[in-house]
């Protein structure tokens, strides 16, 4: 890690510190607690490489499991618990890596196991556990959301504090007490600012500070502003027994749906119409994105939702199809184009769907022959993995399921099909 990081967390360490002892001066209840927990703080800053272990530090999800079992199954499902599992994140670490100097190497890890953050100096055990396709470490696992204190959003990405003592954070007032953890709530959990930390953007060394966030205008957003924050959508509210054997209370569902799960469903709104104008028909899709940030998010670089039209005529047969897609085109420092997003350095073309923007596309094609009626099918879809073959070749031969890969899988968001007759 660069010298200049450490002196940024050491001061953010000192200040955090600060605060907390004020916080504890105006409210005495909280005194004992963080007495020994700033000092805790203060203690694993300065040692830089913190004297425990990594295993203790950040203790694994299944640890959390035994009281937890609810949160623990659903953070099982989530792409999160995958973070540095997937055959994607494999290869494409492996082409970041062959591309940049050794003190660069740790870059996908501060938000695909971000514990690197304060192991930095373990990097190369991070690159061996996912070599190894089956990581004995967490990616994005409990301790490594529930340890973070502070988030800076000074910079880009915003930085997380983690402060590695005996206290978890959440955002309960009054968790019940428990043998395991102490537990303090932060406003922190329930703002959008905490899951932007690692939904923003890569670092701005990696593009030379040209490329825009991936989320776009979410702050401004209409959602935002009623208070919709990315834990409204993302992990619904339901009422349960948040540890075993506790009372019923708030819990936040922690499968975080996005590109899969129920969350798709309210995505868009889309409406069609068709004209037919003798020889020729014309369809008129308005798609008005209910998402307060941009639709896809355009990391990995290849991410992009299609929006395909298929006309069928006669028995059903397909007549005409046409794809148009929302993403990021990118081109790296040769002026290639590439779906490397650690490459790129400009952005060749950019259709992504604006937070909460509405669209209208236009498609004309000839009007079947011939046929009594048409089908007009709309269906909006995040694409699979695209680029170049040899990429797609090494996604797939590095990939147990081959071409059954999650990457490969295309997920439909949105389909309306309409019957016009001729
Ligand atoms: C600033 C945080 C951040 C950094 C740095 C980062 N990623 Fe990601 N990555 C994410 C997030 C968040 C997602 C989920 C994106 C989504 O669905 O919108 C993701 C998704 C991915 C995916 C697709 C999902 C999967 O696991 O197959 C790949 C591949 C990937 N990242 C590779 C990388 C590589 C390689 C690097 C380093 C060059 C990297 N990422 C650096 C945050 C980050
Ligand atoms: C991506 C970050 C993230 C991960 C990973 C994560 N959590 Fe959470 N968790 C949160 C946030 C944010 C809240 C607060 C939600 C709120 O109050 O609206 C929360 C709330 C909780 C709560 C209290 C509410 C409830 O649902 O019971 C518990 C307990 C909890 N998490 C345990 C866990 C455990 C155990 C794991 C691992 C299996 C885990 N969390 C993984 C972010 C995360
Ligand atoms: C011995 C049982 C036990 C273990 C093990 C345990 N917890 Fe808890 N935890 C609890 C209890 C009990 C509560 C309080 C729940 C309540 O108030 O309903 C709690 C509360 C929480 C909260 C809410 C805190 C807040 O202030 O919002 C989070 C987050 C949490 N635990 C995360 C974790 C994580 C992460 C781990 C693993 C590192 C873990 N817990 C291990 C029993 C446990
Ligand atoms: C410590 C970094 C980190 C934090 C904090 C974090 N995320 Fe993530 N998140 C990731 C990474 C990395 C992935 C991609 C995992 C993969 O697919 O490889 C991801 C994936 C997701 C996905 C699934 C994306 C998809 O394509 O389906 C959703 C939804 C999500 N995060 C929402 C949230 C929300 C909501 C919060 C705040 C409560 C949050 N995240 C906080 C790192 C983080
Ligand atoms: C009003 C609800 C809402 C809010 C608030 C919201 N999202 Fe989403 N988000 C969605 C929906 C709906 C989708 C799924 C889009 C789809 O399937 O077409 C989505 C998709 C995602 C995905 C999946 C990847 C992708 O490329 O589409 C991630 C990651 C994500 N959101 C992160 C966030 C973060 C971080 C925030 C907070 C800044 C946030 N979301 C706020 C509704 C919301």
């Amino acid at each position: 890690m660069s010298p200049i990081l450490t002196n940024r967390k050491e001061k953010r360490a000192l200040a955090f510190s600060v605060s907390i002892l004020f916080v504890g001066m105006i409210c005495d209840w909280f005194v004992p607690l963080n007495g020994v927990f700033s000092v805790n703080a203060l203690a694993a800053k300065n040692d830089k490489v913190t004297s425990k272990t990594l295993e203790k530090a950040f203790p694994h999800s299944n640890k959390c499991k035994r009281c937890h079992l609810r949160a623990y199954e659903e953070w099982e499902t989530s792409a999160q618990s995958q973070s540095i599992e997937t055959t994607a994140f494999r290869v494409t670490l492996d082409r970041f890596l062959k591309s940049v100097p050794d003190d660069q190497q740790n870059m996908c890890f501060q938000c695909h196991a971000p514990h690197i953050l304060e192991y930095g100096h373990l990097g190369k055990r991070f690159i061996d556990e996912v070599k190894s396709r089956d990581p004995q470490i967490d990616g994005v696992g409990c301790s490594q959301c529930h340890l973070i204190s502070e988030v800076d959003e000074g910079t880009r990405p915003p930085h997380p504090t983690f402060t590695l003592g005996k206290t978890i954070y959440g955002g309960y007032e009054n968790a019940a007490k428990n043998l395991a953890h102490e537990s303090q709530q932060l406003e922190l959990y329930q703002k959008s600012q905490y899951c932007v930390t690692c939904h923003d953007s890569l670092p701005q060394s990696v593009s030379g500070g040209q490329l825009p966030d991936w989320l776009g205008t979410w702050k401004t957003s209409k959602a935002e502003k009623e208070g919709k924050t990315c834990q409204t959508c993302h992990m619904p509210e339901a009422f349960g027994e948040s540890a075993t054997g506790e009372g019923a209370r708030r819990v936040a569902n922690h499968s975080f749906p996005g590109r899969f799960g129920k969350v798709r469903a309210t995505a868009v709104e889309l409406e069609l119409t068709t004209q037919v104008k003798g020889p020729q028909s014309e369809v008129e899709v308005t798609i008005q994105s209910l998402v307060p940030h941009n639709l896809p998010l355009s990391h990995p670089g290849w991410s992009r939702v299609n929006l395909d039209l298929t006309i069928l005529g006669k028995n059903l047969n397909k007549v005409y199809g046409e794809k148009r897609f929302y993403e990021r085109v990118y081109a790296d420092k040769n002026e290639g184009q590439t779906v490397l997003d650690f490459h790129a350095v400009k952005i060749l073309k950019d259709t992504l769907l604006q937070p909460e923007e509405k669209r209208v596309e236009t498609f004309t094609f000839p009007t079947p022959p011939d046929a009594p009626s048409m089908d007009v099918i709309v269906t909006l879809s995040y694409s699979p993995v695209h680029g170049p073959d040899e990429l797609l070749k090494a996604i797939e031969a590095a990939a147990t399921l081959r071409r059954k890969d999650r990457a490969f899988q295309e997920v439909e968001i949105f389909r309306k099909k309409q019957n016009v007759p001729l």
